[in-house]
This record gives structure tokens, C-alpha cells and sequence, in this order.
């Protein structure tokens, strides 16, 4: 088989980034995109987790119906039927069973011997498969595990009733060469691994987690799992964009493909990047701003001559555009419409209208409205969460002979109008003081980055900030041509998060 599945965990081991908390509504949107890219499994959650985890994973079963919907769960009764009764709606379930197989995990996590190791293992995909044909295995810690040991474990799974053997580099330990000959290793002394398909899941704290995936597929594997942008526990996982690309542009080399539409790539990573709050480095590969600059004059010169002088992938493979002028203030509904359409964007009547209200008011200060702008605006407009409070207005007065004064009004969820006024060490101290004057929840601003999101002295600023309230992290993002407002938003819209979690709204001083 030539042929690479591509098992995305962005909702699973992604979410386990540090601070990428996402919420039920932000999974399925991820969801959905996975679905247009053409993955072929997707990793929803791991049921057993939260009650949220829980309700994501059934959602997403019950909505998706093309790609294999897959629940995480440990190798214990409870967990499993916790992951079949979300994951069990799915055309396509999936059940992912794991159990480390490490000396080290076995002596200080699971505090038990291989033989008994090995008999959960067994009885656990057992009762898996008493629910579910499509079973994965994986011996979490196997790149630092006894090899003898891995074998006798996937053939005891696979005589159990597994169809898909995962080899987790969970802490990211492994070098290609030594991953491809540990995948040999596991092909020549497994008797029965022909009845499986053998998965690569590599984290990358050596920067080598792609390297290693590629090598893993060279050596026989058939299923990667991989995450948008990179992103995972410590580190993070594989980047989907970086070995799929790679697979494509090489194929000369490598002679495999995937399913992937790569032409959601772009989308698919500002989407996962929005919602996570976790913005991508400029010089990352594929889907970094930089990816496709050419700084230098003799790679300019050259690119105008003939692109493949210092390019080996075409931008629009991934769909990036060209940032084209789409529309200006006398642009309608329907021309607009269209725009979102091209770029991916599917939306009801509902928001359509207050995406077009939105564009119309950008228009007004901005003379051209670019493809990057409509894409900030969308994330800014369509994307935020349910909106316990709105932001109404915020005016401010500041400069190097002021103290800087804010006065911001906001509707409750009544319809009431609250204002109050704050001074501050700066102006979006003062803002984010008057909004704590009217919202009054404790939270710790812990990161703030404002970012242009096209050229210009007119361009919208991007702000992305996380708060921090009772151990849990809120993102926050708000765009404006004005930063103060784009600030002021951003705070509002991780508030709403907050409160929306805890549940409580409370009255202002
Ligand atoms: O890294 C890891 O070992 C995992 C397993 C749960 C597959 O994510
Ligand atoms: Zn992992």
C-alpha cells in the first residue's frame, strides 16, 4: 500500500498543549476543517477526561460522518465504556486503547510487572473489541521500552483484536535511524503484525518528531498520527502540514501519498492557531508568515524569473492567496458572500449578516479590505464565544503629559448598559481596569501580543491574550484597526470564556 492515513490529534493531543483549552463548540469547528482537509481519522477527545471531552467526542461522532471518529481511553473497563458510549454514534467509531511498556512507567507510574502489564493489555483490547471492530493499541513509552517486550505485547493485542498498532515516542527520545530499525525490529519478530496497521505518533522535544514519522514510514508504518501546527503535550506532536508536505514534494523520494487536500492547509492552521491561541512562529515550515517570503535580492530576482529557482512548493498548494484586494466600502452583500466562500468559509444567515455589518464598518476606515483582513475579521466576529457581555464602546485619553483614563461601557446579558471609568499605568491597563470595575471576576493577565495583520499604517491590529483565573487559562483574540479597541475586545472575549465556564455572572460595583 502507498498509501499514508493520516490520524490528526490536534482535539486530543493538541488540546493538551499548555493553555489550548478548547471548548465544545471551537472542537467541532476544528472538526469540521479536519473533515474538508480529508484526514482520515480523527482523534476527538479522551472521553473518560471531562464530562466536555465526553460531549465533544459524541457531538463530533454524531456530526461527521466520512472520516473514523476516535476515542482515547486507558486500558481499564471504566475508561472504555466511557470512550464507546461517546464515540459509538460515529459511521466509523474508533477505540484507542493505551497502556505504557516501559521498565520506567511500569517501576513508578503503574507500579506493576510485564506479565501483568501484559494481560491488561490483552483483556483491555478484549473488551474493546466486544464493542467496536476498529481497535488501536498503542504501548505508551515503547521507543524506551524493552523491544522483546513491545513485540510480546502487539501480538498479544493483535491476537486480542487490534487492526492498528501504535508506536509512541511519547517523550520524544528517538533519532530516525533507531525508530525505523525499532519499526523492522517489531516486522520481523511479530508473527501476526500482517493482520495490523503500524502507526507512528512521535513528539518532537528533539525538534526530530517529523524526521522520525518519515523515517517511520519508510520502515513500513502506514498511519501517522500528527497534530495542525505541531502542537502537543510539552514540545508538541508531529506537524500534519510539515509530513504531509513533505511526502507530496518528495515524492520522488518517498513514493507514498496521502488523502489530504492540501489546499485546507492554510486555513486549517489559522483556524487551529485562532481558537488555541497558540500563533504560530513566522519561520515555521509551511504555514509560517515567512514561509513563502523571499528577503534576500538575488531570491527575489530570481522567484520573478522562474518560481522554481528558490521554491519547492507552490504557495497556493496550501491555499495561501495571494492576499488579493477583495472589496472596498461599496462592495454588497452577495459579492461578499462569494469572497467567504472562496475562502472556505461556510456560514449561516445569522452570522453572515453580522459578518457583513462587520466588514461594512471595517470598509468605512479602511480603504482596502484584503483577503488577511476578511480572515482576521472572521476569527474576530465569527468565531468568538458566546457573548455574555459585549463590548459597547471604550474611549480613551493618554500620551506623555496624560494619565492614561479609560471610560468603557458594556451590555449584560439583561440588555443593561454598565459603564465605569479607570486610570491606569498605560491605556490598556486603564481599559482592562474599567472592564474589571464592571465584570469584577479575579484573573491574572499572564501573556499579551499584538501583531499587524497587513502591511500599511491603516492595517488591523491582531491581539491575542490569556488570562488566568482558578489554576484554568482563557485565550482571548479581538481585531481592530484600532489596537486599543482590538485590546479591549480581546479582553472581553476572554472573559466570556471564563464566565461561561464557572457559570456565574456577577453584578457590578
Ligand atoms: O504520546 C503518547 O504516548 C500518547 C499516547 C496516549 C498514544 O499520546
Ligand atoms: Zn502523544
Amino acid at each position: 500500500m502507498d498509501r499514508v492515513l493520516v490520524f490528526d490529534t490536534t482535539l486530543r493531543d493538541g488540546e493538551q498543549s499548555p493553555g489550548a483549552t478548547m471548548n465544545i463548540e471551537e472542537k467541532l469547528e476544528i472538526a469540521r476543517q479536519l473533515d474538508r482537509l480529508g484526514v482520515d481519522i480523527i482523534e476527538a477527545g479522551f472521553p473518560i477526561s471531562s464530562p466536555g471531552d465526553h460531549e465533544a467526542v459524541r457531538l463530533i461522532s454524531e456530526e461527521l460522518r466520512r472520516p473514523a471518529i476516535c476515542a482515547l481511553t486507558h486500558a481499564q473497563k471504566e475508561a472504555i465504556d466511557r470512550a464507546w458510549d461517546a464515540v459509538k454514534g460515529a459511521a466509523r467509531p474508533r477505540l484507542h486503547v493505551f497502556l505504557s511498556s516501559s521498565d520506567i512507567h511500569l517501576a513508578y507510574q503503574l507500579r506493576k510487572g510485564r506479565e501483568e502489564v501484559l494481560e491488561q493489555a490483552r483483556e483491555a483490547v478484549a473488551l474493546a473489541k466486544s464493542y467496536c471492530e476498529d481497535i488501536e493499541f498503542s504501548p505508551m513509552d515503547s521507543t524506551r521500552s524493552e523491544p522483546k517486550f513491545v513485540y510480546q505485547i502487539l501480538q498479544a493485542v493483535i491476537e486480542a483484536g487490534a487492526t492498528t498498532v501504535n508506536l509512541p515516542d511519547t517523550v520524544g527520545y528517538t533519532t530516525p535511524e533507531e525508530y525505523a530499525s525499532f519499526l523492522k525490529g517489531i516486522l520481523a519478530n511479530v508473527p501476526n503484525i500482517g493482520k495490523a496497521i503500524i502507526s507512528v505518533h512521535c513528539h518532537d522535544d528533539l525538534g526530530l518528531a517529523v524526521a522520525n514519522s518519515l523515517a517511520g514510514v519508510q520502515a513500513g508504518a502506514r498511519q501517522v498520527e500528527c497534530t495542525i501546527n505541531g502542537i502537543g503535550e510539552r514540545a508538541g506532536n508531529a506537524s500534519m502540514e510539515e509530513f504531509v508536505m513533505a511526502l507530496r514534494t518528495r515524492k520522488d523520494f518517498y513514493n507514498l501519498e496521502t488523502g489530504i487536500d492540501t489546499r485546507q492547509i492554510h486555513s486549517a492552521s489559522r483556524l487551529v492557531s485562532d481558537l488555541t491561541g497558540i500563533v504560530v512562529q513566522p519561520n515555521k515550515a509551511i504555514v509560517g508568515a515567512n514561509a513563502f517570503a523571499h528577503e534576500s535580492g538575488i531570491h527575489q530576482d530570481g522567484v520573478l524569473k522562474e518560481r522554481l529557482t528558490y521554491e519547492i512548493m507552490d504557495a497556493a498548494s496550501i491555499g495561501l492567496t495571494s492576499n488579493k484586494l477583495v472589496m472596498g466600502k461599496h462592495s454588497g452583500r452577495h459579492a461578499f458572500k462569494k469572497h467567504l466562500d472562496d475562502l472556505g468559509y461556510q456560514l449561516d444567515d445569522e452570522k453572515l449578516a453580522r459578518a457583513f455589518l462587520a466588514f461594512k464598518q471595517l470598509a468605512d476606515k479602511k480603504k482596502d479590505v484584503t483577503e488577511r483582513d476578511i480572515e482576521a475579521l472572521m476569527a474576530d466576529e465569527i468565531r468568538t464565544a458566546h457573548e455574555t457581555y459585549h463590548l459597547e464602546l471604550v474611549q480613551v485619553s493618554c500620551g506623555d503629559h496624560n494619565l492614561p483614563t479609560a471610560t468603557v461601557k458594556l451590555l449584560d446579558p439583561q440588555g443593561e448598559t454598565l459603564a465605569d471609568a479607570a486610570l491606569g499605568t498605560g491605556p490598556v491597563d486603564a481599559v482592562y481596569r474599567a472592564i474589571n470595575r464592571l465584570v469584577g471576576v479575579p484573573n491574572n493577565l499572564i501573556e499579551f501580543s499584538v501583531k499587524s495583520v497587513t502591511e500599511g499604517i491603516d492595517a488591523m491590529g491582531e491581539v491575542t491574550i490569556r488570562i488566568e483565573s482558578g489554576g484554568h487559562v482563557y485565550i482571548g483574540r479581538g481585531a481592530s484597526t484600532d489596537i486599543i479597541v482590538a485590546s479591549a475586545k480581546a479582553y472581553v472575549n476572554a472573559l466570556n470564556k471564563l464566565v461561561a465556564v464557572r457559570g456565574t455572572v456577577q453584578a457590578s460595583t
